[in-house]
């Protein structure tokens, strides 16, 4: 069976309360850490400041070491079905292809647990490599932890060459593969 065609749609005002159903449904935006509660907190709290924060590039990030550093630039997406079912971001130094040594990569993405394995991570990272080549990256860096075996899949299928083992994640300590990608 064909799986439903997905779109990339900014985070708005008006898809917010599928965002907050599948925080209460128990998914966490941050892979690293479970954030729902305290997200679903904030979205309850204060939705326009919630997205406020959610979109605001000149805001600043907390590295694993208790650091504040400012955010790059980025473009963040959330992946619709007709519901909410994930997000994708590019993040990236203007005019470079570098990064930042804590940035493991330039697009990071998740989905909800209930509409994995039917092709959306693959094809939201399809959707955003022109949003990439459309920042001036005639490629991007994609890290995933080596041992997982969805998140390889979804980067060797959009054409990822394979860099090598990269340090360790500081936050988990697991080794990272990393690929290049055409966009
Ligand atoms: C990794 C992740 C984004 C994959 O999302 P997805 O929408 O299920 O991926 P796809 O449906 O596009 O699947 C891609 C391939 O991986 C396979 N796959 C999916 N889940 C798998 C799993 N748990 N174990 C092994 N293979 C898996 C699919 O069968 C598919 O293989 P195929 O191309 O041979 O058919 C999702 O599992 C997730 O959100 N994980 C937590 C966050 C994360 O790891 N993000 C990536 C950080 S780099």
């Amino acid at each position: 069976m064909r799986a439903p065609e997905i779109s990339l749609v900014p985070p708005s005002a008006a898809l917010l309360e599928s965002y907050a159903a599948a925080l209460r449904a128990g998914w966490s935006p941050n892979t690293m850490r479970d954030v729902s509660a305290d997200e679903l907190a904030a979205v309850e709290d204060d939705p326009e400041e919630f997205l406020r924060d959610l979109t605001d590039e000149t805001g600043m990030v907390e590295l694993a070491d208790g650091k504040q550093i400012p955010r790059l630039p980025f473009r963040l997406f959330w992946i619709w079905d007709g519901e909410f079912c994930g997000s994708i971001g590019l993040r990236y130094q203007p005019g470079s292809e570098e990064l930042p040594s804590h940035v493991p990569g330039h697009i990071g993405y998740t989905i909800v647990p209930w509409k994995r394995r039917r092709g959306y991570a693959t094809r939201a990272l399809a959707l955003m490599l022109p949003v990439a080549r459309a920042e001036g990256l005639p490629r991007v860096l994609v890290s995933c932890d080596a041992d997982n075996e969805a998140s390889k899949k979804v980067i060797l299928a959009n054409g990822g060459e394979l860099i090598g083992l990269t340090p360790r994640d500081p936050e988990t300590g697991k080794p990272k593969l990393s690929y290049w990608i055409k966009t």
